[in-house]
């Protein structure tokens, strides 16, 4: 990005990341600070602050006069605000906590009524929570993949899971609730979650609620849960905690011979693989996946 040129859009929609203005990335930042108006939906601390000493002028997006309302009404309201301003005058920002494709419905919404207007809009990436997650836990998908679900749609699609791929299930404390609520979940429906698992995966299965930090300063919150007492748990858990669920059982290999061309054959400094074990050094921990 050119420093001082014209953003080349009408709308930015941007991600601020999880942690506050320090996930804060500087393509995010210059877009910014090149908008007129920035909505903001992340209550992130000093997030508000923060922007507003960008030169933009901020609307902060999470008021609090929407709690107990649907809250497809409330993504709609959001994207109608964003798209009227910049009909009349952009470029304006829609900054979204985590990031902005991520399970956030206004960016749709905002892209969709930007067609129609003919208006543009540039989509630019932050931190997600699947980024500090994986992080949290050390999960890498590249051993066993990651198989991720919305907890409602799960339920409602009866979506098969796969028990050798690692899973992570978003807004689980709200499944099979619409609305904007604080608190009152209803046990019931958290309760069709935990039955729907318990198809794939045993009652003693430990499962972690894991809530990365919202500040640097803090630290995140993993809670181990078997799969059985899933329910109870999620009744007072945060709103913004996500399910990870880790894999039963490793899945075998089903083509050795295409198996073995992976395998690191001779080279200058390393050491012929003949067993089809991975490669190990002698008194160093094991390279790589081992055998369940
Ligand atoms: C509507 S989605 C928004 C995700 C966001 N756009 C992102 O990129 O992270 C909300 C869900 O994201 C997950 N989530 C958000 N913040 C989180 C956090 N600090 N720790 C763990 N999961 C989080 C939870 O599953 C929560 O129900």
């Amino acid at each position: 990005m050119i420093a001082g040129a014209q953003l080349p859009c009408d709308i930015a929609v941007v991600g601020l990341g999880i942690a506050g203005v320090h996930h804060l990335t500087k393509e995010v930042e210059e877009t910014i600070r090149r908008c007129t108006k920035t909505f903001v939906a992340d209550t992130g601390t000093g997030m508000l602050e923060y922007l507003g000493g960008l030169g933009t002028e901020v609307v902060d997006l999470t008021q609090p006069r929407e709690v107990g309302e649907h809250r497809i009404l409330i993504y709609r309201r959001i994207a109608a605000e964003v798209v009227a301003a910049a009909k009349a005058g952009g470029p304006v920002c829609f900054a979204t906590y985590g990031h902005p494709t991520m399970y956030c419905y206004p960016t749709t919404l905002i892209q969709r009524a930007a067609l129609v207007l003919n208006l543009s809009v540039t989509v630019l990436p932050g931190v997600s929570f699947l980024d500090t997650l994986l992080c949290d836990l050390g999960v890498d998908p590249g051993f066993d993949g990651l198989q991720m679900y919305e907890a409602s749609d799960l339920v409602v699609r009866r979506r098969p899971l796969q028990a050798d791929v690692p899973c992570v299930i978003t807004q689980a404390p709200m499944t099979l609730d619409a609305y904007n609520r604080r608190g009152s979940r209803a046990l019931d429906n958290l309760r069709l979650l935990q039955r729907h698992l318990l198809g794939t995966y045993p009652a003693d299965h430990e499962v972690l609620l894991v809530t990365s930090k919202p500040h640097p300063l803090l630290e995140p919150l993993i809670q181990p849960v078997p799969l059985g007492s899933l329910a109870a748990a999620l009744l007072p858990a945060t709103q913004l905690g996500t399910l990870f669920i880790p894999a039963l059982h490793r899945r075998e290999i089903a083509d050795r011979e295409l198996a073995a061309r992976m395998q690191i054959l001779d080279g200058p400094r390393t050491a012929r693989v003949t067993s089809g074990a991975p490669p190990s050094r002698p008194g160093r921990p094991p390279i790589g996946p081992q055998p369940a």
